[in-house]
């Protein structure tokens, strides 16, 4: 899908890969982009919408979704990272709160736009999805399942005309992991290899030079067959199931 005069919502659009998204969307000519964050975000840009949106607050999401006439891209972006051990059983449901169950509650509040503007979902996941980074095992958990959900949102969506993408992030230059000290990729790169793997459709897009180098291996490998395989096993009539 081409982003040229739709219409996105992106969540934690204030800052980091977000706000890169922001601008690259508008850059491509996007109709509309509600920029959804926790504090209000001020873009001169008319096209832009801001949007109160804590991906952990039902009552917020709820009133999101009541100012959002149609979408065509919802991009599930918002995140939290914080080093563990494990050993802090908060720290791991603060991960799954905002990285997991807040990126389903958004998808589903908004999924009856993407019905039935026939769009698309976009989640931000990680590297630290497919192989966990054990200085933040907290963190490569969310992301797992994160990513597992999107495999299942994937193949129950597939008969709506609704595409789900995943977005495997290597280390981008946010805030997110300033104290990690390997190369990074701009927040500009990553924002438009966000945008060019949704034009050419790309299940899992790789946007940056580290995740890039999965690539071939991941379209061409073992659990990309599986996963395929058990997609084969959703009847058409199981996209009903989901809102
Ligand atoms: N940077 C990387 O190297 C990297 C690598 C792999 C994946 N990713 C993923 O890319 C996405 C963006 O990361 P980033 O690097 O841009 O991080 P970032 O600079 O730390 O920004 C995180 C964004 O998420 C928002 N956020 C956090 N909790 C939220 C909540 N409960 N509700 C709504 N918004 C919330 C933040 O809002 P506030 O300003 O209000 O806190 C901020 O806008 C995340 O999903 C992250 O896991 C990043």
């Amino acid at each position: 899908m081409n982003i040229a005069n739709k219409t996105v919502l992106i969540t934690g659009a204030n800052r980091g890969i977000g706000r890169g998204l922001v601008d690259e969307a508008l850059r491509r000519g996007a109709k509309r982009v509600y920029a959804g964050t926790r504090s209000g975000l001020q873009i001169a840009d008319k096209r832009v919408t801001p949007l109160i949106l804590d991906v952990t607050s039902a009552s917020q999401i709820q009133r999101a979704v009541e100012e959002v006439d149609n979408l065509d891209v919802l991009i599930n972006n918002a995140g939290v990272a914080i080093y563990d051990d494990l050993s802090n059983l908060d720290v791991i449901e603060q991960h799954l709160a905002v990285n997991f169950l807040g990126l389903l509650k958004v998808t589903n509040a908004f999924l009856p736009l993407l019905r039935r503007s026939k769009g698309a979902i976009i989640n931000n996941l990680s590297l630290a999805g497919l192989a966990a980074l054990p200085i933040i095992p907290a963190y490569s958990l969310s992301k797992a399942a994160a990513f597992n959900l999107t495999q299942s949102l994937r193949a129950l969506l597939a008969g709506k005309g609704v595409t789900v993408h995943a977005v495997v992030l290597g280390p981008i230059d946010t805030d997110m992991n300033r104290g990690f000290d390997v190369p990074k990729a701009t927040v500009e790169s990553a924002a438009v290899g966000i945008f060019d793997g949704l034009e050419k459709g790309e299940d899992e897009i790789f946007p940056d030079p580290a995740s890039q180098s999965l690539a071939e291996g991941w379209r061409n490998g073992a659990l990309k067959a599986l996963e395929r395989q058990f997609a084969a096993f959703v009847p058409n009539s199981a996209a009903n199931l989901v809102a």
